[in-house]
Order: structure tokens, then sequence, then C-alpha cells
């Protein structure tokens, strides 16, 4: 019997811009999956298709018990972890000897399958390596870790990326000189965010801008704008929706004193708040 866990995921800079090659950065996050997986000869039916692949693209079989921290469809890269937590516990209970880089690679294969062609390399990567992840010219790697202090507001409102990320693409194939502009300016926030990882009241600021300009890319919704409002008058020194938007998360960095002021106004305002730093794990035995 082996059991893994692997971290969620944040984006604070990025997210849309990435699918047209700008940079971006992505933050494993401390909410985890754990999976158990037990070599067995007759296993029963497994129901998660995330599951079923991983066996399926390993050439095992099991039985699996998943025990889940992280709210599901809701941004937080739940489905990445829950794939890579299921491959590391494959890879150990059967000896499989497949490096970090064969289960982000394995992952990635397993979420495009279930997902249909569109999935995020960035999900499986910082689930299986853990820490922050600059994605740059369609790549992604590790920086040195920073212990920002983010409040995640859940709105609860489900959404579904794939569609988000094809309302993107439809309104800049009709609206180039629009959309354009606004991703070359989250891309400008995302590059002036790097050179300020020190400056948490700067980098707050360029939070906020970036949350408005993924609502001008009309990502937004009523409760991300709700907590977003709320988690600024709590006393964060900036909030942004997270992730594909229309619903879903959104993350408030905040000075330490200020973190339970914060999820509590996120909670006042009907969200679900979860307190959080960096998670610089990734994969991990349990
Ligand atoms: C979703 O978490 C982030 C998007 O940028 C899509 C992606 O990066 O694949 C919207």
């Amino acid at each position: 019997m082996a059991t893994w866990s692997a971290p969620g995921k944040v984006f604070l800079f990025g997210e849309h811009a990435v699918v047209y090659g700008k940079p971006g950065i992505a933050m494993a996050i401390k909410p985890r999956v754990s999976v158990t997986v037990r070599k067995v000869r007759n296993p029963s039916k497994i129901n998660s298709p995330y599951i079923e692949n991983c066996f399926e693209l390993t050439g095992v079989t099991g039985s699996v018990y998943i025990h889940s921290q992280l709210p599901s469809s809701s941004g937080l890269g739940s489905s990445a972890a829950v794939t890579v937590a299921t491959l590391s516990a494959i890879n150990d209970e059967f000896n499989l000897s497949l490096e970090k880089k064969d289960i982000a690679d394995i992952a990635y294969q397993v979420e495009k399958k279930v997902q249909r062609g569109r999935a995020s390399p960035t999900d499986t990567f910082v689930s299986t390596y853990g820490g922050l992840i600059l994605i740059k010219d369609n790549k992604r790697r590790i920086l040195p870790p920073e212990n920002f202090n983010i409040v995640i507001g859940n709105t609860l409102v489900s959404h579904k990326t794939s569609e988000l990320v094809e309302m993107v693409g439809e309104f800049r194939r009709t609206n180039p000189l629009v959309v354009d502009p606004i991703l070359n300016a989250i891309e400008a926030v995302t590059i002036r965010s790097m050179h300020n990882f020190n400056n948490l009241k700067v980098l707050g600021r360029y939070m906020d801008v970036n949350h408005s300009l993924l609502e001008a890319l009309g990502v937004g919704h009523p409760a991300l704008t709700r907590l977003v409002n709320a988690a600024r008058s709590g006393g964060a020194y900036g909030a942004k929706m997270t992730g594909a938007g229309g619903g879903g998360c959104m993350i408030a960095l905040c000075p330490k004193r200020s973190k339970s002021r914060v999820a509590a106004a996120i909670e006042a305002a009907d969200g679900k708040a979860i307190i959080t730093t960096i998670d610089t794990e990734g994969a991990r035995r349990e």
C-alpha cells in the first residue's frame, strides 16, 4: 500500500494570457489531495476518469482511496492534484521507477485525455514540483520560494475552464485590436510583479490591475467582484480572481496580521475562505 499527496495551485498573475504565450506566475498551495493505492487482484470499478486513466497509462491495476482538502471545479487544480498523487502512489506501489518529470508528463496526458484536449500543463507541473512557478514561452520553471500570505475566497459558483478559455479566444478572434492590448497589459503586470516580490503593497496593486484586466477580457463574475471588494476592505494589499474566472476562486495578498480579518470579510460576503501560503514540496509520500 502507498499513500502520496499533491498540492493544489493558484495563479498569482497571468492566467488566460498564458494561453497566448504570455508569461504567468503560479504557486502551489497548502490544501492537498491524498491518494492511497493498493495492489489487488480484482480491483472494483473506479469512478473517476482521472484515476482510471492513471491506471490505463501505467498498465497496472489496483484499488484507490482518495482524501481531498481541495474543493473540485473551483480553479484550484484539484483534478491535477488527484492525478499527480495517484500516479506517484502507483509509481511507489508498483516500483515503476518514474521520475518527477515523468509523473508531470503522464499527469498532463491524463488531464488532456479526460478534458478532451484542453488541459493546463501548469496545473500538473505545479502539483508535481510545488513552489512558485514562472510560465514563460510555454515552458515552466521553478522560482525561489516566497512566503506570501494568501487568503483564497471560493465563490462556490461552478465554472468550466474550457468554456471560459474558448470565450476569450472568440473575443480575441473577433476583436484583436481590443483584446491584444489587454493581453499585453497582463503581460506587463506579470513582468513588473516579478521585480516587486519584496514590495507587497506594489504587488497587491498589480493584483488589483490584473483583476480589472481579466474583467475586461469578460471572465468576471458578480460573486468574484463581491469577494474581491470584501478582501480589499478587510485590509488586503490587493485581490484578484484566480484561474479561469466566471466563478471559482479569488485570491487576496494580505499582511500577516490581516489574514483572519480578510478571511472573515470574504465569509461575510458569502464566500468560503481558505487561509494559505506556498507549498514548496509538491508530490510527497505520506
Ligand atoms: C486556468 O487555471 C488558467 C487558464 O490560464 C488556462 C490555462 O492556463 O490553461 C485560464
